[in-house]
């Protein structure tokens, strides 16, 4: 009988960009979070600007770029979502090529709440000197609830991604389902009929990250 090994075979199912963009969002996001405690609001606000542009990238990269990065490829359907919980209630869920469906609904709710965070940001003061480059655009009243909600929702997605680290860690070791292995090489072992996912070339992302970057600056230093 053939082993699981010779059943299966590396399928490339990340890009570049997209792994990318996760290791540089994850460590963006922390480092935000440092620097507020333990560094200058500028170097905050920097991080927070940092934070915006990967996730305008990303938006970009969801309807242009590969085709496991892209939004309409992991909707997590009723259908799907129920055929692999149900796999996951057997201890065997199936293997994906992209995202699973319950991992896309944190990775959607999370992508939100990361703009939700850096954007309420731009609006946000410190109640000493430093203000978003927008907060002058609303009241101090909007300006001050809008800082409450920065520092709120911050902890929603602290829980958000303890639960998607968890659940990342679960499936590499007591799944034997390697994602976040996954997530830096880029590669998946899936069964060895499984078709490669068209992936776009690296260099692809350059004019979405282009756009998003100008956007951004755009709306930190001339609105
Ligand atoms: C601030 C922390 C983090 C945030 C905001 C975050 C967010 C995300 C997002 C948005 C995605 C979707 C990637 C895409 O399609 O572009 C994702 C995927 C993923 N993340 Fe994270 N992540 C964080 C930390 C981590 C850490 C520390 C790990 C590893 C332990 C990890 C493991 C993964 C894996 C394995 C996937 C792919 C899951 C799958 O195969 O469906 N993440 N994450």
């Amino acid at each position: 009988m053939a082993s699981r090994h010779e059943r299966e075979r590396p399928v490339k199912v990340w890009d570049v960009p997209t792994r990318l963009f996760h290791w540089t969002l994850a460590l963006a996001v922390l480092a935000a979070y440092l620097a507020h405690d333990f560094a200058t609001i500028q170097r905050h606000m920097q991080l927070g600007y940092v934070v915006l542009t990967l996730v305008a990238f990303r938006l970009l990269w969801g309807v242009v770029g590969s085709e496991t990065s892209r939004f309409w490829n992991f909707v997590p359907t009723p259908g799907r979502t129920a055929g692999y919980v149900r796999g996951l209630l057997r201890g065997r869920p199936p293997k994906t090529v992209g995202h699973t469906p319950l991992g896309s609904i944190l990775i959607y709710v999370m992508l939100v709440l990361v703009a939700f965070q850096a954007g309420t940001g731009l609006f946000a003061n410190d109640a000493i000197f430093s203000e978003g480059p927008l907060a002058k655009l609303v009241s101090d009243d909007t300006s001050d609830l809008l800082t409450d909600w920065h520092e709120q929702s911050f902890w929603i997605l602290v829980g958000c991604i303890a639960v998607h680290v968890t659940a990342n860690t679960l499936y590499e070791l007591v799944l034997r389902q390697p994602l976040i292995r996954a997530m830096i090489s880029g590669k998946k072992p899936l069964p060895a009929d499984t078709p490669a996912p068209r992936l776009r070339p690296a260099w692809w992302a350059l004019p979405a990250l282009a756009v998003a970057g100008g956007v951004v600056w755009y709306v930190v230093t001339q609105v």
